[in-house]
């Protein structure tokens, strides 16, 4: 078990960022000293900045939180997408090799194409339809390259009390319209940012980074799947919501990027790995949605930034 680690957290406002903050705030997590830092502390595209960071900090794991997340502005915005997603990336595995850092990265299901039609292994071969998912690619190609000792946690469809997503998107369009449209025609598994962070904390306290060399690759969503029209239907019932969750095919609903038919991911192997039990997807959405009432309830001071 790891002890008395300077663990770095980047990209520390976002949603998986956040939920880790709430987390070890909450004193759920015992390996050392964290820092959680954003973008306006230290950008990961800032090379000597990164390197400057690590140097003072004596760094010993980096969990890199901070990406380039939106999936249909990429794809007119595609610079600004490889810039975090696969160069900043580099800079951290660098930095990670230079200082004998271990570095947890998450990724996407969107790396692959979607064309299966059982679970994706982390064997099997990536096809990333979109600049999202080819940048995230390439980000994966980048920590391998540069030798880094670390891991990448593949996940999909998150969500959180915390930023932006599907959940409260479909929560403000529940109390504003008595009809919406949402696809029906892809699959996947929405994961609250809370498992994860859970997860990944879970990971910290049973490895001994010392020991563990090389890249690997998991992947961690909750457990089940579904459609985004099922998502959205179960959203809108566990809610309360009276607005009509209407079937449409990707074809009908306009978007830039192309996603995937089928993302759904095999955990088997971080299950087995680190001895995960994993919530299935609705308990989880459940808890997410309790949790955001209880946040916008008059009295309460429910913060983690
Ligand atoms: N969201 C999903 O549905 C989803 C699905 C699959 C995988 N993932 C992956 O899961 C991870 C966590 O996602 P998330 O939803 O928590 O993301 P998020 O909420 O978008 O948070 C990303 C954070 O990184 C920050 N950031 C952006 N550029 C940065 C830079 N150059 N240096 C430092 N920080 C920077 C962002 O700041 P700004 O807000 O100011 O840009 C934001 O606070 C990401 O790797 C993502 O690719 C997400």
């Amino acid at each position: 078990m790891a002890d008395r680690l300077t663990v770095l957290i980047t990209g520390s406002d976002g949603q998986l960022g956040t939920e880790l903050r709430k987390l070890v705030r909450k004193g759920d997590c015992h390996v050392g000293r964290f820092l959680f830092v954003d973008i306006d502390v230290l950008d990961i595209c800032n090379r000597a900045d990164v390197h400057h960071y690590f140097k003072t900090n004596h760094i010993d794991v980096v969990v890199n939180c901070a990406a380039y997340t939106a999936v249909d502005k990429a794809e007119s915005d595609a610079d600004a997408a490889f810039a975090v997603n696969r160069d900043g990336v580099a800079i951290l595995a660098e930095c990670c090799v230079e200082e004998g850092a271990y570095m947890i990265h998450v990724s996407t299901d969107y790396v692959f194409d979607g064309r299966g039609s059982i679970p994706y292994k982390e064997s099997d071969a990536v096809n990333p339809t979109g600049v999202y998912g080819q940048s995230k690619w390439e980000g994966e190609e980048k920590m391998r390259e540069k030798g880094v000792d670390g891991m990448v946690i593949r996940t999909a469809w998150l969500y959180s009390a915390f930023g932006h997503n599907f959940v409260k998107t479909m929560l403000r369009l529940g109390a504003e319209r008595e009809q919406i449209s949402v696809v029906a025609d892809q699959h996947g598994t929405p994961t609250w940012a809370e498992d994860l962070a859970r997860a990944i904390l879970s990971i910290m306290q049973k490895c001994d980074f010392k020991t563990r060399h090389g890249l690997e690759i998991y992947h961690y969503t909750n457990e089940g799947e579904c459609t985004w029209y099922e998502f959205a239907s179960a959203i809108m019932q566990m809610a309360g919501k009276t607005c009509q969750v209407m079937p449409i095919s990707s074809d009908e609903y306009p978007a830039s990027c192309r996603r995937p038919a089928y993302s759904v991911l095999d955990k088997s192997k971080i299950k087995e790995e680190f001895g995960l039990d994993i919530p299935l997807w609705d308990d989880s959405l459940q808890k997410m949605l309790d949790e955001l009432k209880g946040m916008n309830e008059p009295n309460s001071k429910e913060s983690w930034r």
